[in-house]
């Protein structure tokens, strides 16, 4: 079953891809987090970055898109063919509100129509092959039907879905019957996102659906062999989390000062605490951490803990 890492802006940079590409095995493809493009037509320093193949070397790392745009969708996709991407993603979930409120990500899914212009246009000028990233509506499941209808028309390399509408953000529960509506319509394939925390979750939706990729994001940052443990291998132990962490931090370090290299190990240390047996006191610390070494005594504190049976993001 091919399994992909998802995107998530602020978390999973090229750093954070290649590290976990060096320690952990089991992942198909990196979800570059999206790139926004503009009327300027360049890309901004961090989203260079991002998807510059020399950082990405080693990896499958796809490019992904936020726009609402037809002409700016396709610069943005010339531009990653000339880098040599061999696919890009169009992201149409992204359920915030700084997005939504510009009709991007998830806010696309408020007009079917312009949206079906929209795919009219970019699946049939598109310089690369295309999938697509969606959410199951706007406000309500209720709209799922009509926009399937719609989503099913088009030569999608993939259609990953988030069974979640954007007014549910990353809250509850998913909407199984939303996925199995896909399942039963939609002749291309499918990848299922969504509460993939340990790798029993990884096998249900296997034996449901033995032809879906699947996509995990939260899981995977506090347990970052998910993977490989859904893939049959080696569950997460200390000594490779100890390894994935250092790996981390010597490639923030050998780009950022201090106070960066401090804020991009918070985030991904705050994720990892969540697999940790009693990690209260250290994940204070972490949050505390203002210097290197205050940062260093509380990954030490952390990792002195025992880890969870089964490190899941979900159980907290
Ligand atoms: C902090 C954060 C950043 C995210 N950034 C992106 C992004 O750049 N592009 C995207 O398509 N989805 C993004 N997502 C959504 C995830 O890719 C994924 O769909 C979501 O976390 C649900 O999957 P999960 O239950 O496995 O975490 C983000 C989610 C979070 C929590």
């Amino acid at each position: 079953m091919p399994m992909y890492f998802a995107p998530m802006e602020g978390l999973t940079d090229d750093i954070f891809r290649r590290a976990h590409k060096a320690c952990f095995a089991g992942v198909d493809k990196y979800f570059i987090p999206f790139v926004a493009p503009t009327q300027h037509c360049v890309f901004m320093p961090k989203e260079k970055t991002a998807l510059l193949p020399e950082n990405n070397q080693g990896l499958y790392a796809v490019p992904q898109v936020l726009t609402k745009n037809v002409e700016y969708f396709l610069w943005a996709a010339r531009e990653m063919r000339d880098m040599g991407y061999p696919e890009v993603n169009l992201n149409i979930g992204c359920p915030s509100p700084t997005v939504t409120t510009k009709g991007k990500g998830s806010g696309m899914l408020k007009d079917p129509e312009s949206l079906q212009y929209f795919l009219d246009d970019i699946f049939s000028r598109s310089p690369l092959p295309i999938s697509v990233k969606t959410r199951i509506g706007y406000d309500s499941p209720d709209e799922w039907p009509r926009l399937l209808e719609i989503l099913k028309h088009y030569p999608m390399l993939e259609l990953i879905i988030h069974p979640r509408t954007r007014s549910e953000q990353y809250r509850g529960d998913v909407h199984p019957d939303a996925f199995a509506l896909a399942a039963e319509n939609v002749s291309c394939p499918l990848v299922y996102n969504g509460n993939l925390f340990t790798a029993a979750d990884f096998q249900a939706i296997q034996a449901q659906y033995p032809a879906v990729s699947l996509m995990a994001g939260r899981g995977a940052m506090t347990n970052p062999a998910l993977f490989q443990e859904a893939a049959g291998g080696e569950k997460l132990s200390i000594p490779q989390l100890r390894t994935f962490i250092d790996t981390l931090y010597h490639g923030y370090a050998a780009r950022y000062d201090q106070s960066v290299i401090i804020g991009r190990m918070r985030d991904v240390l705050k994720m990892l605490a969540l697999g940790f047996e009693d990690s209260k006191k250290p994940l204070k610390a972490i949050c505390k951490a203002r210097t290197l070494d205050a940062q260093h005594l509380a990954i030490e504190q952390l990792l002195s803990l025992p880890l969870k049976e089964t490190p899941a993001f979900g159980d907290t």
